[in-house]
């Protein structure tokens, strides 16, 4: 239950549209359902879990003006973007110049995902902590800078590639592949027009997201997701297999520098480029032996991370989102439960390849208390059966009174859960469970 907000909205005030269909808008549609301020929620495009929570609208999220006429249609009052797609096309500034309040950053702000290049320059120019890198547009004069580098090397795709444009090079032949691949080749498209080439950067990787509105906001407790398939981070690069919160990992004195080295100096440069922050803004930070440094910003919530950090908040995240749109936010007002959560992804055989889709799906009629399943590439059949439809299907959630208690919960919650070709990461968490242990 959410402890009532401080601002002055009224309940039941808010008609909510979402606009997304991962896991991610699943779970801010259940946080909207929790939420006493909404009178009303909606979602487009969806999947197969929302539909039986909500009414789900068919839509193509790159398209700015479909949004803003739906919002309109559903005289929506308060619209929640998910992904990042719509947001980098400015799907936040139509919606504004509409007269509809909306969570997510505007075109400008949104560049910070949708450009690694602009990023890096942004980071250089407002000194903030971050790997050195330089861009290229010529395969032939990226390949000559790579005769002098040490490897691995960071090889990046400048644009947006559902977070497969990252290629990590053990060695100069590697590199130089994915040189030509994104630069000749073209095998990101536009995407890859334009490439960063990074140092690579030894550490441990966590998240951090805020809840920012302009030169405020809301520090949400770290988070770790697991981007590889496999156990032991092994395998290809996935949208994320798993996450947990907090991660310890950020310790009090990392958070710190966090705070005083990257998040400030990057608000204060975002006032002084002259863009208005508003909305979540995700800093993935590598906790090297020199410190904290940016691996990337996203300008959305994580998916999965999403999904065990919403549960956290003890003060409702739809007044928190509607407080940061609407420029009202106190950020002394949010408090966070204690204790951990956890999700672990299943996956449909052949992801994150092609995914093999249609298989029914074979759901538990009980879900325990303070366990959760969260949908994301599922389809609701005629039938009312649940199908696969995409890579990353279900995410079982559960919260614990440590993360040892809330991954037990959920890998038992996992055990009733059957589809074919099903897979999933038995070790999320794992390393700081094998920490945990040794203090
Ligand atoms: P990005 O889309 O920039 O977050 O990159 C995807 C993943 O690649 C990150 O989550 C890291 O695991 C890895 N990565 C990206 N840049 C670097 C770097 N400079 N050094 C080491 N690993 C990196
Ligand atoms: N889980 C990583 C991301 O959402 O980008």
């Amino acid at each position: 239950m959410y402890i009532y907000n401080h601002y002055m909205v009224p309940n039941k005030s808010l008609r909510v549209l979402i606009i997304g269909s991962g896991g991610r808008e699943h779970a801010l549609l259940r946080a909207c359902k929790a939420s006493p301020l909404v009178a009303a929620v909606s979602v487009a495009p969806g999947n197969g879990g929302m539909e039986q929570e909500a009414v789900c609208y068919p839509l193509n999220v790159s398209d700015t003006a479909a949004i803003v006429a739906l919002a309109k249609k559903l005289d929506a009052n308060f619209v929640i973007i998910g992904p990042e797609v719509p947001l980098s096309v400015g799907v936040v500034d139509e919606l504004e110049a509409a007269g509809i309040p909306a969570y997510g950053p505007v075109k400008a702000g949104a560049k910070l995902e949708a450009s690694k290049n602009f990023t890096k320059e942004f980071l250089v120019r407002h000194k903030i902590p971050t790997a050195q890198g330089k861009r290229f547009t010529s395969s032939e004069e990226a390949v000559e800078y790579l005769t002098s580098q040490k490897f691995p090397i960071v090889i990046k795709a400048d644009g947006l590639a559902s977070g497969k444009g990252v290629i990590i090079a053990e060695d100069f032949d590697q590199a130089c592949t994915a040189v030509y691949d994104m630069l000749d080749s073209g095998c990101f498209g536009k995407s890859g027009s334009e490439i960063l080439i990074e140092e690579f950067m030894e550490g441990e990787e966590a998240s951090i997201m805020l809840m920012v509105c302009e030169d405020r906001y809301v520090m949400l407790p770290a988070s770790q997701d697991h981007k590889r398939v496999g156990e032991g981070d092994t395998g290809l690069n996935t949208g994320g297999m798993g996450a947990y919160a907090p991660a310890p990992v950020v310790t009090p004195e990392i958070e710190r520098r966090v705070v005083s080295e990257i998040v400030e100096p990057t608000l204060k440069g975002l006032a002084e480029d002259g863009i208005r922050y508003r909305g979540t803004l995700y800093v993935g930070i590598m906790i090297t032996a020199e410190g904290p440094k940016v691996v990337e910003f996203n300008v959305r919530f994580g998916d999965p991370e999403c999904q065990v950090l919403l549960p956290l908040l003890k003060t409702d995240p739809v007044a928190v989102m509607y407080a940061c749109a609407t420029g009202t936010l106190d950020p002394k007002t949010v408090e966070f439960h204690d204790g951990s959560n956890i999700i672990v992804v299943l996956a449909a055989e052949g992801y994150p390849g092609t995914p093999r889709k249609g298989d029914v799906i074979s759901l538990p009629s009980r879900i325990p208390a303070g366990t959760g399943i969260i949908h994301s590439g599922t389809v609701r059949e005629d039938n009312g059966t649940i199908t696969t439809a995409g890579g990353r299907v279900l995410g079982v959630t559960a919260r614990g009174a440590n993360l040892a208690e809330a991954a037990k919960s959920a890998y038992a919650l996992i055990s009733q859960i059957r589809f074919e070709g099903m897979h999933y990461r038995r070790d999320i968490g794992a390393r700081q469970l094998r920490r945990d242990r040794e203090v």
